[in-house]
């Protein structure tokens, strides 16, 4: 017999809003993620805008992806901007010292990148030079990109065929700054921070909403500084604040940093293992929240997640330095964990971009670097599939003492997860089994409101390795649910092992 789970909802008693933003992007100068993935050139065959790939902005304009984090990473400190303007010919090449060593012919700068948010419909979230930058290289660039009228800028952005400003809302100080970001200790960053913080102007009518670089996964005495030294949200005299968010960085990674795990070829031990440790973003969020809520109670700097997904060995014959993955379903299942988790946080919680989005890490999209072709894995259909918690409020699920768990080493890993939002007259649950093996049953308790239609979709495989190749494009792919039933109870859902689900339920 399936186990059976019972979820309470209480669906007219709406909880904090999801931003949009929890469903962001990241896209870095590493690998073939800009180059070969997202930006191909204008000579290719493939078709594109500005040499800017026209297939992977379809397949992503179908997430609605809200924001996008360029250009590190890592790289971001050591990527001056001025190398990436004017004329392609001009621009000068740099090597790229964190990712392969390989040499960066700047091609692919400010404005392309403008040009890509642009077609995405995404906001650009850049992230500036703090560990080997200046202030007023940090400086100058917020007013290129941002400044209207006439300024030394402005009319350098002119010169390059750019009238208008851009809109740039999300600004980062650096990235990492505890390592690739300038190994600085918090006190020196926080010093850094309010010296660039201060210097990022809001030019005209664009407000900037500064990002501090913040702690590695659960480094909160790092949050703690960064919250005493720069979480004052200003006055009148500095109207600006010198920060707006401070983030925080998790990676999945189940195995040593030396030999993480393969891809695709693992157990069920190493597949649990993953789930346990995806599952510590909660703790994590949790203790950093808890950090913010001494210093700001009233919840108004962010917590920003910029940087989370899985990170496994890289396909063999690769180049190390590419983090070039493949993605099955057990990535899919670590993602719609991440969501519900993130969902529960959307009180402090306003930012998340996985890492990333193109050919990298846990990426949406796969291309072949030799016949170009293009998938999506089985974590893009995730984030489609939960497109409707876009800017939803949370709805609060309780479930009884007693559901399904498997004890994992010395950790208990609570196999059914899930959370639910609602958008007018539509309450949208999301529900992962995450046993490998074992089915489940959760009986909806939808309280508060009448259902007059659900449609249900199932992200599921045989096999938990499962994933998406030229070949076999749809091995993981979204599929009609039939198996949800209106009971006495509520509607009962059932979950196949290893599956990912969705339930959409019109109310009267
Ligand atoms: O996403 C890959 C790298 O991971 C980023 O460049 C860095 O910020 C993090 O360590």
């Amino acid at each position: 017999h399936d186990a059976v789970v019972s979820a309470v909802i209480n669906v007219d008693v709406r909880g904090p809003l999801i931003s949009r933003h929890l469903y962001g992007h990241f896209a870095e100068h590493l690998g073939r993620c800009i180059y070969g993935g997202f930006y191909v050139g204008e000579d290719s065959d493939l078709p594109n805008e500005g040499g800017i790939r026209l297939d992977v902005v379809e397949a992503l304009r179908a997430l609605n992806i809200p924001n996008l984090r360029w250009p590190g990473g890592c790289f971001a400190d050591e990527y001056h901007w001025m190398d990436g303007i004017g004329p392609k010919a001009d621009r000068p090449v740099m090597v790229n010292t964190h990712w392969g060593n390989v040499e960066e012919n700047n091609h692919f700068g400010t404005h392309e990148f403008m040009a890509l948010c642009e077609l995405l419909g995404a906001e650009p979230y850049i992230s500036g030079n703090v560990g080997s930058g200046t202030v007023k290289e940090m400086s100058d660039w917020v007013e290129y990109l941002t400044r209207e009228g006439d300024s030394p800028m402005v009319r350098l952005r002119k010169a390059n065929g750019r009238e208008e400003p851009w809109r740039v809302p999300f600004w980062g100080l650096g990235n990492e700054a505890w390592g690739c970001g300038g190994n600085m200790t918090a006190q020196q960053y926080a010093a850094e921070a309010r010296r660039f913080g201060t210097y990022s102007r809001d030019h005209g009518g664009n407000k900037l909403y500064r990002i501090a670089a913040g702690a590695n996964s659960g480094d909160y005495a790092w949050t703690e500084t960064l919250m005493k030294q720069l979480g004052d949200l200003g006055c009148a005299y500095r109207p600006a604040g010198y920060m707006q968010a401070l983030s925080v960085h998790y990676y999945t990674i189940p195995g040593t940093w030396q030999d993480k795990g393969d891809a695709t070829a693992f157990g069920t031990d190493d597949y649990y293992r993953t789930m346990v440790q995806a599952a510590r973003v909660d703790e994590l969020l949790t203790g950093h929240s808890n950090v913010m809520d001494c210093y700001d109670p009233g919840r108004n700097v962010g917590l920003v997640l910029d940087e989370w997904g899985t990170w496994w060995n890289v396909e063999p014959g690769t180049n190390p330095g590419f983090l070039y993955q493949q993605n099955t379903l057990r990535d899919a299942l670590v993602a719609g964990l991440h969501f519900d988790v993130f969902h529960r946080h959307a009180g402090r919680l306003v930012m998340a971009n996985i890492a990333q989005t193109v050919n990298v890490l846990q990426a949406m999209i796969l291309t072949d670097p030799d016949s170009g072709a293009l998938v999506l894995t089985p974590t893009y259909h995730v984030f489609e599939m939960n497109k409707g918690h876009h800017d939803a409020a949370s709805l609060r699920v309780d479930l009884p003492s007693g559901a399904p768990a498997r004890t994992v080493g010395s950790a208990e890993l609570t196999t059914v997860s899930l959370s639910a939002s609602r958008k007018d007259d539509r309450v949208l649950v999301s529900l992962s089994n995450l046993d490998a093996a074992e089915p489940a049953d959760v009986v909806l308790d939808l309280r508060g409101g009448s259902v007059t239609g659900v449609r249900a979709r199932i992200l599921t495989a045989a096999n938990l390795q499962d994933h998406n190749t030229p070949e076999a494009p749809a091995a993981v792919a979204p599929r009609a649910h039939e198996q949800v039933t209106p009971t006495s109870a509520g509607l009962r859902v059932h979950l196949p092992a290893h599956s990912f689900v969705t339930v959409e339920a019109s109310l009267a």
